[in-house]
């Protein structure tokens, strides 16, 4: 098959992992009481403390758990999160937002997971996803592949968000239109500064942020740019990567 994206139906059974059981759950919200309601509140609503008195957390908030737009994830657009990305985003945590959790045991991690689902009725009935995973390994960061991914950058109007020098102060920031779902100023990310990625900063991870989008963010999917043989999302994944002197965090 030379389909650069593969696009997979899966149920929820791959919750293998996930443990529902009301020991699991009890032990989660324990977990949840301790770790997580400074930010997202006591009824998951992302509006813990935090979400008010530190000013980094204005925008975006916390996520607010009832909702069902999740930014990190390996499904496309407009579905939940998959088990496994919310055990990544809970185990890397988020640059600038809140801190990985390594230190709880990934048991523990299941626990938790099992308790967030609880606040949206969305997760209650049973759902498929499709996921989208990508065929083809990276490419290597050829000076011909970094020029390609500029092409790309320019004619997929990444620009207009982003800026033509990358650094997120497009047009259209700096019109101060960008909003996120919940009505707060949003501003694209400055693509120069690598460790500040939210969604993890390997190509994989990039090119995962570039397909799946960030709902609730004014980030777009860009799943159907890529679908054709002939255009690689490693170009562009190799230009994002070119702007920043620093490496993976
Ligand atoms: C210091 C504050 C803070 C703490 C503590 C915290 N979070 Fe978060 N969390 C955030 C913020 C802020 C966001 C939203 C970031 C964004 O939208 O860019 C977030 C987002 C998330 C997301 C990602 C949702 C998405 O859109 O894909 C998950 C999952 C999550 N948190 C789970 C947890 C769990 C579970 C805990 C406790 C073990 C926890 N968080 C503790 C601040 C925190
Ligand atoms: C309509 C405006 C808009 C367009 C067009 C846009 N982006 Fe974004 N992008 C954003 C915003 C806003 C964020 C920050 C979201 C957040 O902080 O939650 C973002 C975030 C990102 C991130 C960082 C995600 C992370 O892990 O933190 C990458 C990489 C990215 N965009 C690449 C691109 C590329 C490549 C294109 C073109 C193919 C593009 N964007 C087009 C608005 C846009």
């Amino acid at each position: 098959m030379s389909l650069y994206l593969a696009i997979t139906c899966i149920a929820t059974s791959q919750a293998a992992k996930l443990d529902r059981s009301p020991e699991a759950l009890e032990k989660g919200a324990t977990i949840y009481h301790r770790a997580c309601i400074f930010c997202h509140g006591i009824a998951g609503k992302g509006d813990g403390p935090a979400a008010f008195f530190a000013s980094s957390y204005s925008a975006p908030r916390p996520k607010d758990f009832t909702r069902k737009d999740y930014k990190f994830r390996s499904t496309i657009s407009g579905e939940l999160p998959t088990d496994q990305d919310l055990f990544r985003t809970i185990t890397n945590g988020i640059p600038g937002y809140m801190p990985p959790f390594e230190g709880l045991t990934e048991t523990e991690r299941w626990n938790v997971i099992a308790y967030i689902k609880t606040f949206s009725p969305a997760f209650q009935t049973e759902h498929v996803n499709t996921l989208i995973t990508l065929e083809m390994p990276p490419r290597p960061a050829t000076s011909d592949s970094i020029a390609r991914g500029r092409m790309m950058y320019l004619e997929l109007e990444c620009h207009v968000c982003h800026g033509l020098d990358a650094t997120g102060h497009g047009p259209v920031h700096t019109q101060g239109d960008l909003k996120d779902n919940t009505g707060l100023p949003i501003q694209p990310t400055n693509l120069t500064n690598l460790p500040s990625f939210k969604n993890g900063a390997s190509p994989q991870d990039i090119a995962r942020t570039i397909l799946t989008g960030l709902d609730g963010a004014p980030m777009p999917s860009y799943a159907s740019a890529f679908s054709s043989p002939d255009t690689s999302i490693w170009h562009m994944v190799n230009y994002v990567l070119s702007l920043s002197t620093a490496t993976q965090p």
